[in-house]
């Protein structure tokens, strides 16, 4: 007991020089990478349209993470806990607690909710996709789906993606989906008149990536969406998810985005994170690859800002920090940096070049 308090003046002499020669002890990065946080929030800078960020519990408990949340974006998207094999995993069962939590803490700090999302093929519980019914009950299976969700979160989520990557890849074609095979060539515009019907003050979005560069898939979508429209479909929006790279050519994401302002649709960046390291020719994050990012993080927010403000929705990034992205699990890229921030929660080069982008 003495000793220790004997030195506690001394560690705190050093602790004070420490922070006089601004270093921060828990700094294992390097510093030149990192940008402190500005005055001005991307929230605050920007004027005409929500920034985002997609999350999860149980990322909500922790304050280092919420600060930050609570700081910079006005909007959030559950990244995965609003999905159909979480909400209803087993047939008849739903497990409403991760998406509430969200909702909750949402509703609770005066942000905005988009809704993510109500059929992806990717995130199908097995039950249905094995399912043993006729067509018919499959169909009703759905309905009851999206309207159970829809109407729960009524009044608190005010937009959804009703169909996730509803186009292949390949050949301008519709993606063989199990909902496609079970409900037809028009399961799309089924799904979006049953959210509407849920809630119909709720915008209702199409979400797809590639987009901007896949020529073919980018022309489908664009087809869907006049026939929907002609057909008086209730969709208010597209989002391009916009997982991109700092080689994304400036003039797809242009020429994608005209279209989407073309066709009178609300337009969202959705999804937003830009690989540093696409080709995997780097194993540290490097000046002058952080400084690529910064410059295409801001283009990318020039062109959405400079869109007409009927367009606009929103944009919303995949995650907070480097080590968060779904890039490091997913594709297997442990060497990859897509974030705004890093994994100490500094502000990097690319928050600059967000926010540069909204001026
Ligand atoms: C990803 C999440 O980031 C992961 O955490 C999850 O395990 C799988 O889904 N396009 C989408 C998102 O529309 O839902 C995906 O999110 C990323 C690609």
């Amino acid at each position: 007991m003495n000793v220790l308090f004997s030195k506690a003046p001394f560690h705190f002499l050093i602790y004070f020089f420490l922070i006089l020669m601004g270093c921060s002890v828990k700094d294992d990065i390097t510093p030149d990478i990192i940008t402190p946080l500005p005055t001005k929030s991307l929230k605050s800078a920007s004027t005409s349209f929500s920034v985002g960020l997609s999350t999860s519990t149980p990322k909500l408990d922790l304050l280092s993470y919420t600060q930050i949340i609570e700081r910079e974006f006005e909007s959030i998207t559950a990244e995965y806990q609003m999905k159909m094999n979480v909400i209803l995993p087993v047939k008849g069962t739903y497990n409403w607690s991760k998406a509430d939590q969200i909702v909750n803490y949402a509703v609770s700090k005066g942000l905005k909710v988009h809704g993510h999302a109500l059929v992806w093929h990717e995130s199908t519980p097995d039950w249905l996709l094995n399912y043993q019914g006729t067509d018919v009950q499959f169909e009703q299976e759905v309905k009851d789906y999206i309207t159970a969700v829809v109407s729960r979160y009524k009044g608190k989520v005010a937009s959804w993606d009703v169909v996730n990557e509803g186009v292949s890849d390949s050949a301008g074609s519709l993606r063989n989906t199990v909902f496609k095979q079970r409900m037809g060539d028009d399961y799309m515009v089924k799904c979006f008149q049953f959210a509407h019907d849920a809630d119909p003050d709720s915008k209702l979005f199409y979400n797809d990536y590639n987009l901007e560069t896949n020529q073919a898939k980018q022309n489908k979508v664009f087809e869907l969406i006049e026939d929907w429209k002609l057909r008086k479909v209730p969709i208010h929006g597209i989002g391009f998810q916009m997982h991109i790279s700092y080689l994304t050519p400036k003039d797809q994401i242009q020429t994608a985005t005209n279209k989407a302002v073309a066709s009178g649709l609300l337009l969202f960046y959705s999804e937003l994170d830009i690989r540093a390291n696409p080709n995997k020719d780097i194993s540290t994050f490097t000046l002058e690859r952080s400084e690529a990012q910064r410059l295409k993080f801001k283009e990318v927010v020039q062109i959405y800002n400079a869109i007409p403000i009927s367009n606009k929705f929103g944009i919303t990034v995949w995650g907070l920090k480097d080590d968060d992205s779904w890039l490091l699990k997913h594709h297997n890229n442990f060497n990859e940096w897509p974030l705004l921030f890093d994994a100490n929660f500094n502000a990097k080069q690319a928050y600059t070049g967000f926010l540069e982008g909204l001026n």
